[in-house]
């Protein structure tokens, strides 16, 4: 029993793209289990960067299955969109290795009008969502008025459960966000076209998944976003719309809790974040600027600029809580290079008072003054480091600081966006 997930220990774009792709490499399987096309994956492969929105990374290695869960939403035009762009560039030459959930959530063109129409409303609640659809297609789930993958395979079936959705959805894009409402026919047609293109890649994938257990293959379960933006233990209202924590990997595959071996946690060697919300150790100033741009850091998804700052140790011990991650992979190191020195959160003091834990109310987190240990910078270039050992002692010093703050091993470290620039102390994947 080989069953790994890796998940992002803060808010999204840690760079699990590139561990997971490295990862997939030694896998059977790579499975999607949440979010949707809102996630954006850069993998570099011989200095040509891929983006993948929605299909698995594993995608780029032969031979593996790649799969997509029920508990992701899936935009079925990105998807087409996705195949379309990955034959083009000679891979899934066997379609039987890609195999979306039947119950998967799909997401629909009204989700993506109420989605933008809400962040844009005035005076409205500013998330800054991807504009995906992904939060309403998710509100619809739980509200049993969703169209799953299996519905678009019908047409009739399709028409009759969409027709009286439709007629609501039009109700609010109309009366109360004042927009143009959807065409039932043009959308059953639009719809039924993209199940039909969808049918060969189907299937019962928790089957699936079950029987590569039972036959010991290796699994490898990749989440989307960070342990940050989880509905229920990230900073609400500025979260994401699905469980990002280790756990939705039992509802969003339909897995055993205890089928799972290890949880590998992703984290940047600083912070970034995108959209809105707190951010205790956001830099505000020009060391910010330079960790923007010497780490191109602009969001995958939707291009905007993520705000950067120091490494937060207190979130990253609430992550590994919540999640029980077994280990880390710290990315990014290389991009700390050029700072004389470093800073990292070590707690978090509010109105005076230091707190003991991570706090779960956005407001407060807001309020929570970083507790900074300053840390002397390397200056070095890390890019063709390999082995650990080769790295600066500060920047060695950096690593085991992280380790012993948080009690969880550093098993790998990224140097650089290319496969090649990794340096390994430990598989994840051998338990
Ligand atoms: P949504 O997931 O599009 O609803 O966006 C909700 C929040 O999650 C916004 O702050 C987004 O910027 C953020 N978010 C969603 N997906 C990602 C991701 O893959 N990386 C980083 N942030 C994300």
């Amino acid at each position: 029993m080989s069953c790994l997930v890796v998940i992002g220990v803060q808010w999204g774009d840690e760079g699990k793209g590139k561990i997971v792709d490295i990862l997939a490499h030694q896998s059977d399987m790579v499975v999607r289990y949440q979010g949707g096309n809102n996630a954006g994956h850069t993998v570099v492969v011989g200095g040509e960067p891929f983006f993948l929105h929605l299909i698995p990374s594993g995608i780029l290695h032969p031979n593996k299955k790649n799969i997509i869960g029920n508990g992701v939403v899936l935009d079925p035009k990105i998807f087409l969109e996705e195949i379309e762009a990955l034959k083009k560039r000679g891979f899934l030459k066997d379609d039987s290795e890609l195999i979306v959930s039947e119950s998967a959530h799909v997401i629909m063109p009204y989700h993506r009008r109420i989605d933008v129409a809400r962040e844009n409303k005035k005076d409205g609640l500013k998330i800054g969502t991807t504009g995906r659809g992904i939060g309403p297609a998710y509100g619809d789930k739980i509200t049993r008025r969703g169209i799953r993958v299996l519905d678009l395979l019908d047409k009739d079936k399709f028409r009759r459960k969409l027709a009286p959705i439709l007629e609501e959805q039009n109700f609010f894009l109309t009366q109360f966000f004042k927009e143009e409402p959807l065409d039932l026919d043009q959308m059953v047609d639009e719809y039924f076209i993209y199940g039909q293109r969808l049918k060969k890649y189907v299937g019962d994938t928790s089957l699936l998944v079950y029987e590569g257990i039972e036959k010991d293959k290796k699994i490898l379960f990749e989440g989307a976003q960070g342990v940050l933006l989880d509905i229920d233990h990230g900073t609400y209202p500025f979260v994401t719309s699905s469980n990002t924590v280790a756990g939705a990997v039992c509802t969003g595959a339909g897995v055993s809790p205890l089928k799972i071996k290890g949880i590998l946690g992703i984290s940047k060697a600083y912070t970034t974040r995108v959209g809105t919300g707190p951010f205790p150790t956001e830099l505000t100033d020009e060391i910010g600027d330079k960790i923007q741009k010497v780490g191109h850091e602009f969001g995958t998804t939707t291009g905007r600029r993520r705000r950067c700052g120091w490494i937060d140790l207190v979130s990253l011990q609430y992550a590994i809580r919540t999640s029980g991650i077994t280990s880390l992979a710290v990315m990014k190191l290389d991009v700390l290079s050029e700072l004389s020195e470093i800073k990292l959160c070590v707690g978090y003091q509010w109105k005076g008072q230091k707190l003991s834990s991570y706090p779960v109310d956005s407001e407060k987190l807001s309020e929570c003054e970083p507790i900074y240990e300053t840390v002397p910078g390397w200056k070095e270039n890390l890019t063709s480091i390999r082995d650990f050992k080769d790295l600066p002692v500060a920047t060695q010093k950096y690593i085991h600081l992280i380790e012993e703050r948080l009690k969880t091993p550093i098993d790998v470290i990224s140097v650089g966006p290319d496969r090649e620039q990794t340096i390994t102390r430990h598989n994840p994947f051998s338990f």
